[in-house]
This record gives C-alpha cells, sequence and structure tokens, in this order.
C-alpha cells in the first residue's frame, strides 16, 4: 500500500554491542545533550511519539480527532501507518485520550499495522505538550532518536519521514520539516472582541517564513531536556529546543503533511486517499 520501494535508511543492528552505550545514556540524558553532537549517527534507533490525545474543538462535535475517520479508517491509524512505513521507525507511542487508552489499544488490535513495528499506548494530558511529554515517559531506553507527530497529519509521505530521521542521523540535533508560504502574513494586535477589526502590526518578509509541519525529528536527550526545561506554552516542540538555544533546522516538508483542523481539510484528506488509490490501480 505504502511506497517502500525507495530505499530507506538501513534498520540499525541489534547486536549486543550497540545495546551498551544506550543503556548508559539512561542514566544521565541531560549530561549527554551538554556534549556537542558532530559526528554522524547512523545507526541510532529511532521511535517515534504521537500525541492523539486532542479534542478536535475546531473540527466539530464528535469523536475525538484522532479517532474520526477518514475513507472508514480512523485518523490515527493512517497516521500510525505512515510513519510505521518507514523502516528506520521501529517504535511508536500513542498518546491516547485521557479516558480512551483502552478504546485506542482495541483500535490498534482491529487494524492490520507492520509487524516489524512495535506499538505502545499511553493515556495523554491537557494539552499537546502534556501529551507528548507523558509518550516520553513511556519511550525505553534504547532509541536515541525521536520523532513527534501529530495524529492530525495522517497522510504524511514514507519520504518525508525518512528525510527528518536522515537529518537527525546526520548530526542535527533538531529537524522540522516545513514548506514555503502561500499567504502572506500579518502581526496584529489582535481583538478583545471577536470580529472586530485589528490594527496591523507587521508584515514579515514572506520569503522568509516557513510553515512547519511534524513529524519533528530529535536527538532524544535533547527533547527530553527541553520538556524537562521549558515552561512556556509551546505550539510544537522545536520551539523549546529553540528556547534552550539549541539550532533547529528545517528540511523540505510535503502538501499531504497538512494538518486536519477544520471540516474543510476532511473533504482535501479524502480527496488525496481517493487520488492515491486511482494512482496505485495503475
Ligand atoms: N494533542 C494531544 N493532547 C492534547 C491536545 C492535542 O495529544 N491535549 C494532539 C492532537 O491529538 C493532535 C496534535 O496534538 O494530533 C495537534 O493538535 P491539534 O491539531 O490542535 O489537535 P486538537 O487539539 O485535537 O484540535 P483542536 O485544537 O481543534 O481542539
Ligand atoms: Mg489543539
Amino acid at each position: 500500500m505504502s511506497d517502500d520501494s525507495r530505499p530507506s535508511p538501513a534498520e540499525p543492528p541489534l547486536e549486543a554491542s550497540t545495546a551498551a552505550p544506550a543503556q548508559a545514556s539512561v542514566q544521565a540524558p541531560v549530561a549527554a545533550a551538554a556534549e556537542p553532537l558532530v559526528n554522524a549517527r547512523p545507526k541510532a534507533r529511532t521511535a517515534a511519539v504521537i500525541p492523539a490525545a486532542g479534542r478536535g474543538v475546531r473540527l466539530g462535535p464528535g469523536a475525538p480527532k484522532a479517532l474520526r475517520a477518514l475513507n472508514g479508517t480512523p485518523m490515527l491509524i493512517h497516521a500510525l501507518r505512515a510513519l510505521a512505513a518507514s523502516r528506520a521507525v521501529s517504535l511508536v507511542v500513542v498518546v491516547a485520550p485521557p479516558d480512551g487508552a483502552g478504546e485506542v489499544k482495541s483500535l490498534l488490535d482491529a487494524h492490520a499495522l507492520p509487524e516489524r513495528t512495535d506499538f505502545l499506548v499511553v493515556p495523554g494530558g491537557e494539552s499537546r505538550q502534556e501529551s507528548v511529554k507523558l509518550g516520553l515517559d513511556a519511550l525505553p531506553a534504547d532509541y536515541d532518536i525521536v520523532l513527534v507527530h501529530d495524529a492530525a497529519r495522517p497522510l504524511v509521505p514514507v519520504d518525508t519521514v525518512d528525510a527528518v530521521i536522515e537529518a537527525v542521523r546526520d548530526g542535527a540535533r533538531a529537524v522540522v520539516p516545513a514548506l514555503p508560504l502561500a499567504d502572506t502574513v500579518k502581526e496584529v494586535e489582535p481583538a478583545t472582541t471577536a470580529g472586530e477589526p485589528e490594527p496591523v502590526v507587521a508584515t514579515p518578509a514572506r520569503a522568509r517564513l516557513r510553515a512547519v509541519q511534524t513529524p519533528q525529528g530529535f536527538d532524544r536527550a535533547t527533547l527530553i531536556h527541553a520538556h524537562e526545561t521549558v515552561t512556556d506554552n509551546v505550539t510544537d516542540d522545536a520551539s523549546m529546543v529553540e528556547q534552550l538555544g539549541e539550532t533547529v533546522v528545517v528540511v523540505p516538508g510535503h502538501e499531504e503533511a497538512f494538518k486536519v483542523t477544520r471540516p474543510l481539510d476532511l473533504v482535501l484528506a479524502e480527496a488525496v486517499l481517493a487520488r492515491r488509490r486511482l494512482n496505485d490501480g495503475f
């Protein structure tokens, strides 16, 4: 179903010699973050955390967003398959709605998922940040690269996932896929009453702006340090790493990695799936 024909980064070897240093890093993940990361890490193991605990208020009334169907299959299952399509990803931690971990486990059991990938389900929290943190807390020790991917981006192509992993393997501590903007962006003084005119404060040069997607990829110790240190409300994980003063790099994102946020996005997502099905037929 998914396009696996392109050579993905090789599965890292699992022999005992690689397990020892990974275990050692568990005891001092923060100390590890302080060391310069100059060398590429082609054999680092990769896990993904999928925050799926949001309600989906902007999508309107109904089940939690990640559990809503796209062409008959829950959005979360699409997102899981998209990440598990990468040969480099050997574990996916799903962060379920706080009271929905049992339901999510049953969903995973009921759908076909790649056998070479392990799956864990943990209950999430009140904010996305909290949910990601709960997912990170459940990560076994022997993963050095962590992806964080919104369940609400069910259609991300495997090439985008692999590009993010490759950039982390090449030595970046934080990597985000992103696209140039179509619209010009204005900074405003937000109105206190909805619908009131808002004065424009600034117009950043569009050519320098990027719309950021997921999966975002991280050196594990750096991301954990960021989640332990930064308490400000943020809308993505990379901005927490930025707040630590670390460099975050951008790789090309993909139109199909858009976030399902409002009702029209459901129409677009189903159209993308219909086009894929048609293309698969030829
Ligand atoms: N998320 C989460 N835990 C939360 C809030 C959000 O795991 N407490 C997840 C969502 O499930 C989603 C991702 O974070 O996969 C991105 O969030 P967003 O698109 O804002 O989803 P929702 O918060 O569900 O939507 P809304 O803001 O419209 O309610
Ligand atoms: Mg939200």
